[in-house]
């Protein structure tokens, strides 16, 4: 992999981290800084599909910026930046509407999900979505894109529109920027509730947060839902046992996975005393995290100026990008 790769990715604001944010892209992240040029950003302007009150956003923005720094972002290695502080994506946002069509947005799964889901707010944005994310990650002409395996569609969209856009101006301005994840494939971390992937949208208790406190993650951990013991040897976890074990291997030694792992195979699993061993490595591999964050999260100067630093480092990339881009389309001054 040439060392001059650049990496895109972002998070959106909606309350505090969770695990599977963690696992699917924050960790990817932590170690991508130290080998590539990277641009690592919150996606506010995306929460606002769902519109949250005035006050709710601006503390989710400081909290993720907080929650980022506190997993081992470094400012002066990446550059960590809101994405509203750039004028540019809105434009290239723009830029690229004008050869995204109707059709191809309505058949985007994330969009036929929220149709069904939020039928009262059904807005152009959320239409526009994957435009919005292809100008966020072409904007910095980025190859690599680490994030989870529900984001894979929409980084074949931006594929798709960076394509086209160098095809409708005979340019070879946008890569081709590719997902992401140390060890190859993509990550999708399971919830507590049985279902297949972790996300606030299942309920508070569905998510682990990094800042859950110690009792919390027990509490939370000792509802997780389990399923009966398995009365044949051998016989294939269902998928809230598979979670369990799939949670298991974040957050606990190999040995405690082959021992539960064993004790399934051999019909003698006992789901208590594995959530139990499981909220406790969790609270080991959380605890530091959390404390970070609370650390940072009070320190509002240092955030200022990690925001402000990351802000003029990433609208030098972004603005050249869009001069480019004005360029071939065709735009020139006047005066
Ligand atoms: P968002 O905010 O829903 O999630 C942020 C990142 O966390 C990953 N993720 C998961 N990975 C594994 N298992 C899970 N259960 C899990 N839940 C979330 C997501 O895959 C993502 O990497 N549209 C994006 C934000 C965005 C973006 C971008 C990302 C906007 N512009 C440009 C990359 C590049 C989103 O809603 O992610």
């Amino acid at each position: 992999m040439s060392s001059k790769q650049i990496v895109v990715s972002g998070i959106r604001p909606t309350g505090m981290l969770h695990l599977g944010n963690y696992m699917g892209a924050v960790k990817n992240f932590i170690s991508m800084q130290n080998e590539h040029p990277c641009f690592f950003f919150i996606a506010d302007y995306h929460s606002l599909t769902t519109h949250p009150n005035p006050k709710d956003l601006h503390n989710s923005v400081k909290q993720v910026l907080a929650e980022y720094l506190a997993c081992g972002l470094d400012p002066e290695k990446c550059t960590l930046y809101i994405q509203s502080d750039l004028p540019q994506i809105p434009e290239l946002y723009l830029l690229l509407n004008m050869h995204a069509y109707k059709g191809e947005l309505e058949r985007v799964s994330s969009f036929k999900e929220k149709v069904r889901t939020q039928p009262d707010n059904i807005n152009a944005g959320l239409l526009t979505y994957p435009v919005l994310m292809a100008a966020d990650i072409i904007i910095h002409r980025a190859h690599l894109v680490p994030v989870g395996k529900d984001q894979e569609q929409h980084l074949e969209m931006a594929r798709t529109f960076g394509n086209r856009f160098n095809r409708m101006y005979d340019i070879e301005l946008f890569p081709e920027p590719q997902a992401f994840n140390y060890g190859g494939e993509l990550v999708k971390i399971p919830g507590l509730q049985g279902g297949g992937k972790m996300s606030k949208s299942d309920g508070e208790n569905n998510v682990i947060n990094l800042i859950d406190s110690p009792n919390v993650l027990r509490k939370k951990i000792s509802k997780a839902v389990s399923d009966v013991t398995p009365t044949e040897a051998n016989s294939v976890p269902s998928q809230p046992v598979q979670n369990l074990f799939d949670l298991l291997k974040v957050a606990s030694t190999k040995e405690t996975l082959d021992f539960y792992v064993d004790a399934y195979a051999n019909c003698n699993i006992r789901y208590g005393d594995l959530k139990k061993q499981l909220a406790e490595d969790m609270v080991t591999f959380l605890t530091p995290i959390r404390e970070k964050i609370s650390d940072i999260l009070a320190n509002e100067e240092y955030l200022g100026k990690v925001a402000k630093l990351g802000a003029e480092k990433a609208k030098e990339s972004a603005d050249a990008t869009l001069k480019e881009a004005r360029s071939a389309i065709g735009f020139r001054k006047f005066y």
